[in-house]
């Protein structure tokens, strides 16, 4: 018979085995990860490899076409029905005949990586929590008789000898419930879900290929669904909707006091946002074309107002000190457990809260930036209507979440709005003439070369966003309208028709329909000074005096130019090219804790060593804050500003 030589890439393992074996039995025996669902019988085509050209030399392998099977009829019925690509190869039903070097592609990876765009952060990982088994199912035997769980089991165990399914598996109620008939309905072979190996979490008659799993970020404003392949990762829809609650209180402390005047008032919070997860995961099945009974996980992460109330916890005790979150470990519970309608026996995970005001989607960001696996000192901030805010390192990680109010929202600003079209969202002031360019949501009409308008009354303008405020302030400072400790300089009337006595105090006139008043700018030093404080309250607990990188995360992160952010002291002096935004970060821990099961438990451990600061309780919180009330502070220096 003699014997064949093989070398995987891109792992290099490699190893001899008797002519004739399937290549996807080599692979198994190296420890390779080749991707199955059908347990190598031709159907689901996740096994695809290519034969690497030339040799080997290093292991004398010399790789040619005729070392390897002609296709079989598996292969050849695959080709024809679902097409393959030239080179592509079944390894399930191709056989080794001679010596060869055979690479695994990415897609045909169990272990695969989607690499995200950004260098500085690490692909997300898959590490499938649940798995698809092709089983054929021996039949019932009037002289042998035994459960039909029971041959199941058996042919699980045999039909996939190397893919580490326990002796032990069980199953939930709700399988049981429709085993038999799936059983029938596929004359015997049926599609098996596994949760890591062990629980059966699901069967369909026949072939099945794909599985979801639904992550979900419960923001207080908005709410964000992605539906993700579970055996690539694949982002097959998104969609996203205003939280309903908002009908009972526009912040999460409105709607806390919403349920102590009103008793049960809880029971109506947790429904409305139940449902609004209810229709996201309709909305992105459809989208996706898949049905909603193929979702079989969902894991979702949110403040700690909106984990309790999407888990119907009252959240009142949120509401006042000492704020004492009821659980601050990961939950794990059924999906129909929270009233959401998915496949019957799925999982729900709720990632772990951090502090009775930090958190699961400040746990997600975590897990998605991964400060914790950094030499570099890092500060986070995730700016709403509280700024969450994590420092440290490989070492240690501080958490604490800071009082900004809605400012940097636009809320409690003369003329602010949402993020919306029609909203003002970049600024620039012409340092002569101190007149105004600026950028607006949605309107693409007249603008100048770098795409600024100046000629605001042609714009449609509604009002100004968070970001908006922020630039315009910014470069209010660096013309000099703005005083370093907050003062609109009446002085500059003298210049510019554009700034205008309030009578005591001056306003600065950006268009027709908006103007940023002495109290604007007051607002958002407050707001301002109270995300710096936080930040250097953090700085003394861990005895640092600079940070390496800051990451701003979260919706409002993403609109803001850094550089502003830094000239009115928001965030402490950094390298500019060392601060950036990260978008939603939390939505990307959450699919990374969908995704790989191993992230989930990562982030458990790092959440259990997350020192928590309660911001309130600190003295030196409110020096701090009084210091960073100045543009950009009182007495820290910015370096890298005028570097
Ligand atoms: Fe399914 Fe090869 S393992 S086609």
């Amino acid at each position: 018979a003699g014997e064949a030589f093989v070398v995987f890439t891109p792992s290099g393992r490699r190893g001899t085995f008797p002519i004739g074996t399937p290549v996807l039995q080599a692979a198994r025996a190296l420890g390779v990860d080749i991707d199955s669902v059908c347990g190598g019988r031709g159907i689901c085509g996740r096994c695809q490899v290519t034969l690497s050209e030339g040799s080997f030399t290093k292991f004398q392998v010399d790789s040619r076409a005729a070392n390897l099977s002609e296709p079989a009829r598996n292969e050849l019925r695959y080709r024809d029905k679902r097409g393959l690509a030239p080179g592509r190869r079944l390894s399930c039903s191709t056989q080794l005949l001679g010596n060869a070097v055979i690479d695994v592609p990415e897609t045909s990876q169990v272990h695969r990586q989607i690499v995200r765009k950004r260098a500085e952060v690490r692909a997300i990982e898959i590490n499938p929590i649940h798995k698809l088994h092709y089983v054929e199912v021996r039949q019932p035997d009037m002289h042998e008789p035994s459960g039909d769980f029971r041959r199941l089991c058996e042919s699980l165990r045999e039909q996939w000898p190397d893919w580490g399914i326990a002796d032990d598996v069980s199953c939930d109620l709700p399988v049981l419930g429709y085993l038999q008939k799936a059983l029938r309905e596929g004359d015997w072979k049926v599609t098996v879900c596994l949760r890591e190996g062990r629980r059966v979490t699901g069967v369909w008659p026949g072939f099945k290929g794909k599985i979801y799993g639904l992550a979900v970020d419960i923001g207080s404003t908005t709410m964000s669904a992605h539906l993700c392949d579970l055996a690539t990762g694949e982002v097959a829809a998104s969609s996203g909707v205003m939280n309903p609650q908002i009908r009972f209180g526009e912040d999460l402390m409105s709607r806390v006091s919403y349920v102590m005047m009103n008793p049960g008032g809880e029971v109506e919070l947790t429904k409305v946002v139940r449902e609004a997860v209810n229709h996201l995961s309709s909305q992105v099945a459809q989208e996706a074309g898949i049905d909603v009974e193929d979702i079989v996980d969902l894991v979702f992460v949110g403040n700690p107002i909106m984990h309790h109330l999407m888990l119907g916890i009252d959240p009142t005790e949120l509401g006042g000190a000492p704020f004492a979150l009821a659980i601050d470990t990961a939950v794990n519970v059924h999906a129909g457990e929270l009233g959401i309608t998915l496949h019957p026996d799925a999982r729900a995970y709720g990632l772990p809260c951090i502090a009775g005001h930090v958190g699961a989607d400040t746990a997600a960001v975590i897990l998605s930036e991964g400060p914790h696996q950094q030499d570099e000192m890092t500060l986070i901030v995730d700016v709403g209507t509280n700024a969450e805010i994590v420092l440290g390192n490989r070492q240690r990680l501080l958490a604490a979440s800071s009082p900004t109010g809605p400012a940097f929202e636009g809320a409690q600003i003369t003329c602010g709005q949402r993020a919306a079209p029609g909203a003002i969202e970049r600024v620039r002031i012409d340092p002569e003439t101190l007149e105004p360019r600026f950028k607006v949501i949605g309107v693409d009409v007249w603008s100048d070369e770098d795409g600024f308008q100046s000629e605001a009354w042609r714009t449609g303008v509604t009002g100004i966003c968070g970001s908006g405020i922020i630039e315009v302030l910014a470069e209010m400072v660096l013309t000099g309208l703005l005083k370093t400790d907050g003062t609109i300089d009446g002085a500059m009337a003298a210049r510019t028709p554009r700034i205008e006595s309030d009578g005591r105090t001056f306003s600065y006139r950006l268009s027709p329909e908006v103007v940023i008043t002495q109290t604007d700018v007051r607002a958002i030093q407050l707001a301002k000074a109270a995300l710096y404080a936080g930040a250097a309250l953090l700085m003394d607990k861990l005895g640092v005096e600079t940070v390496d990188r800051i990451i701003l995360a979260g919706a409002f992160g993403s609109h803001i130019d850094t550089k502003y952010a830094m000239i009115l002291g928001m965030i402490p002096d950094c390298r500019l090219d060392k601060v950036w935004s990260v978008g939603n970060a939390a939505g990307t821990g959450a699919r990374m804790a969908l995704l790989n099961a191993e992230a989930r438990r990562e982030i458990e451990r790092v959440v259990r060593r997350v020192e928590k600061v309660e911001t309130a309780v600190e003295p030196k919180f409110q020096e701090h804050f009084i210091d960073a009330m100045a543009l950009p502070h009182r007495t820290a220096p910015f370096p890298n500003l005028s570097a």
